[in-house]
């Protein structure tokens, strides 16, 4: 299929005739776009700009950045800050627009004619004070793989509590290690001392009935029994030789790394993950399936909400091209062909009743339940104090899983550092 016929010239077509793109600048504008990339992230929005580029004059350069949201936290925080002016769009992660609202323009003029497409929470998570700061690319919220051959050949259901997805993949492992599959492990995930493993950590939480770390009125509720008996179940998973000791510095890409070579009878992992598991070189191709992630029993599953947006530098010399650029890359057939083709999923509700994304992507309308329920960290009430309530939550948990603290200790000496935090204001 012409994949420009296809998907491209219509998208163009009606951006120019509604006004959001000029067919022909008066000036070609050089606009740099710095994003990290997990998977094949940049190659796709290299893709994308090309498009961008054909249908304006405009040049683009994508300055890449590591895979790690922690990392581009820190390097963007201090670019903003010391008014880097050769940046003019940036990849920011669902969230932090409270912490990096005054660093950007506000796009709320730009895109009146399109917010009311996309979700109204995701909308809002980017909105501070009025202002909207970035616009969204995609959503995220990550389900349980697991391998539909393994489970099929050893009679096993696939989990819906934490218990039996450990008496499970015990199971297996032990089977098939006694095979001769040395390298078998059962469950990976993300462990590494970073944002992720504050997603892991709140999934795991959550789902065992101990809150949301901080809840939605600034409360903070993490030092509980339930709380502490998820980060120590999750410690158990190491010990007893289910997750690989190694899972203590994995990001996603890791963890990823040992599923789609065979290795691991369930990962936790976005929905990224899904396209590239089934792509022909992946061990694992026809050969997985994902499901919400498991709790304990009486309690509802809980998924981390993530996601990606593109924000304009007040910095930016470029401003109309470059917001020009956003309104582009958020579109409705930009997010059509990143679900296509990266199974990364829209925030523009229409896409979610396309017959030709249903058709080519089958997986995101049972994701579409995992996304609308999916539990947002404490960004929006810890504010400008959120990424250093995460380090310290991430940190706590960390050294629950590494064998150095129970959770119950590490859980009430974390209580009192956010009560110091919180008492200097957030
Ligand atoms: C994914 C999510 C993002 C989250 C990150 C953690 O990229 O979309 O929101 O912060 O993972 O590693």
């Amino acid at each position: 299929m012409n994949f420009r016929a296809a998907f491209a010239a219509p998208s163009l077509a009606a951006l120019v005739a509604g006004g959001v793109l000029t067919a022909t600048p008066v000036l070609a504008a050089d606009i740099s776009m710095v994003l990290g990339s997990v998977g094949q992230d940049a190659a796709f929005m290299a893709k994308e700009v090309k498009l961008f580029e054909e249908a304006t004059g405009h040049k683009v350069t994508i300055v890449p950045m590591p895979a790690s949201t922690t990392d581009q936290f820190g390097q963007y925080r201090l670019w903003l800050a010391q008014g880097k002016n050769d940046i003019d769009v940036y990849q920011t992660d669902v969230i932090w627009a409270p912490q990096l609202a005054d660093q950007f323009l506000d796009l709320s003029e730009a895109a009146k004619d399109v917010v009311g497409a996309h979700f109204p929470a995701i909308i809002e998570s980017q909105t501070v004070g009025g202002k909207l700061v970035a616009l969204p690319i995609f959503t995220d919220a990550p389900g349980l793989y697991y391998r539909t051959d393994l489970l099929e050949k050893y009679g096993e259901q696939p989990p819906k509590t934490w218990d039996e997805l450990a008496a499970t993949a015990k199971k297996i492992v032990e089977g098939e290690r006694a095979a001769g599959h040395k390298d078998m492990w059962g469950f990976v995930w993300q462990g590494a001392s970073y944002e992720g493993l504050t997603c892991n950590a709140l999934e795991w939480v959550k789902s065992s009935g101990g809150g949301q770390i901080v809840e939605a009125d600034g409360t903070i509720s993490i030092n509980n029994p339930e709380a502490a008996g998820a980060l120590d179940r999750a410690r158990g998973w190491i010990v007893d030789g289910i997750t690989p000791p190694g899972v203590l510095s994995y990001q996603e890409e890791e963890a990823r790394g040992v599923w789609q070579l065979g290795n691991s009878v369930f990962m936790r992992n976005w929905p990224y993950a899904y396209g590239l598991g089934s792509s022909d070189d992946s061990a694992v191709k026809g050969k997985f399936a994902a499901i919400p992630l498991p709790s304990v029993e009486g309690q509802a599953s809980a998924a981390t909400l993530g996601g990606w947006n593109l924000a304009v530098s007040r910095h930016s010399r470029v401003q109309e091209p470059a917001t020009e650029l956003v309104l582009f890359l958020t579109s409705p057939e930009a997010q059509k062909r990143r679900a296509i083709e990266n199974s990364q999923f829209p925030t523009v509700m229409a896409l979610y009743d396309d017959a030709e994304l249903a058709e080519k992507q089958p997986v995101t309308i049972m994701w579409k339940d995992i996304l609308t329920n999916a539990v947002p960290r404490p960004s929006a009430p810890t504010k400008l104090k959120y990424n250093e309530v995460s380090s310290r939550f991430w940190n706590a948990a960390h050294s629950v899983l590494s064998g150095q603290k129970t959770g119950a200790a590490a859980l009430e000496e974390l209580e009192t550092t956010l009560a110091r935090l919180q008492g200097r204001g957030w």
